[in-house]
């Protein structure tokens, strides 16, 4: 049966580890794995605008000896002119696989269900899970044991919009891996019930935890990585969101909240804004590894890639 990446528990926590390794041997010796030698091409598809997805699932495709088809905003018939269902049967008779970033997660569902490939969710407004892979191996190398995982035991604790698509993909793949992790957010600002629900659930099997706080300070102590992410998603009013009133305000990644860790990293998924989510002094400071997570999309989304492949 063909296999999807739609959300992060789409892997099971062995297959996220298996992922997690391939990417790691991937980066090790990037042009030595060629599973799309043809060469086989991948639709790359964006109703988003992009830096970091669209310039790693190009260079990885070509990486893995195979053509990317990068398709952007506006530039296909998806959505407006042909329904998902049909233009997933197109996609399929002449694509390997196909990577979407779109609004809704039920778009992907579509995707998936009526197509016969692969699809790759590349954000939706519920989840990143590419951003995730990536994050985990970032992780790995700046803090990684012996655990199967690499990174389980570990306290990770993000901070600002608890109910965006990374506060969810953390709560999700970071208790998947084995971690702790706890979220920090304002009041009506916190991850959905059926994601809670399900990290809780998942916890149980992998000795991770899910916690949910407003208190900022409470959710630093002892630490290994402090994360944020935008006030503002894609496709998100930025009223009342991002001026002087935020409700986000008081979680602002600061180096006083980074001093209650345990020597913690900083991740952001960028694109970042200094003076809102994260003081300039922590992004750009030496506990930072950002951009070690951005090439990390390259050599995690590959890995993805080969996996999923191998398995259609
Ligand atoms: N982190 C991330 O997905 O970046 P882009 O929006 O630039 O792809
Ligand atoms: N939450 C952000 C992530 C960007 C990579 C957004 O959806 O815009």
């Amino acid at each position: 049966m063909t296999r999807h990446f739609l959300k992060d528990t789409d892997l099971s926590p062995a297959e996220l580890v298996e992922v997690l390794d391939l990417a790691q041997a991937m980066k090790a010796d990037p042009y030595a794995f060629k599973p799309l030698a043809g060469p086989q091409t991948v639709a790359i598809i964006f109703d988003k605008t992009s830096t970091r997805t669209r310039v790693s699932f190009a260079a990885g495709v070509a990486a893995l000896g195979g053509n990317p088809l990068i398709i952007n905003p506006g530039e296909s018939q998806l959505g407006h002119k042909e329904s998902i269902e049909d233009s997933a049967q197109v996609f399929s008779r002449m694509v390997s696989a196909m990577v979407w970033r779109t609004y809704e997660q039920s778009g992907l569902e579509r995707m998936a269900a009526s197509g016969s490939v692969p699809v790759i969710n590349a954000l939706s407004d519920d989840y990143h899970p590419c951003q995730l892979l990536a994050d985990l191996l970032t992780i790995r190398e700046h803090r990684g044991n012996d655990s199967a995982s690499g990174v389980a035991g570990l306290t990770l604790s993000y901070y600002g919009d608890g109910a965006n698509n990374m506060a969810h993909s953390y709560a999700l793949a970071g208790v998947n891996a084995g971690m702790h992790v706890r979220i920090a957010a304002p009041t009506g600002h916190q991850p959905a019930a059926s994601v809670v629900a399900e990290a809780q659930e998942l916890a149980r099997v992998t000795g991770g935890s899910l916690m949910i706080t407003d208190d900022p300070v409470a959710a630093a102590q002892d630490a290994d990585v402090l994360v944020t992410d935008t006030w503002v998603s894609m496709g998100q009013d930025h009223a009342g969101r991002d001026d002087e009133d935020s409700p986000f305000t008081k979680y602002q990644v600061t180096e006083e909240l980074m001093a209650l860790g345990h020597e913690p990293i900083f991740l952001h998924c960028l694109p970042a804004y200094r003076g809102k989510e994260v003081a300039a002094e922590v992004i750009d400071g030496p506990a930072s590894v950002v951009f070690d997570e951005a090439e990390n999309r390259l050599h995690a989304q590959k890995a993805l890639l080969a996996w999923l492949v191998e398995r259609a």
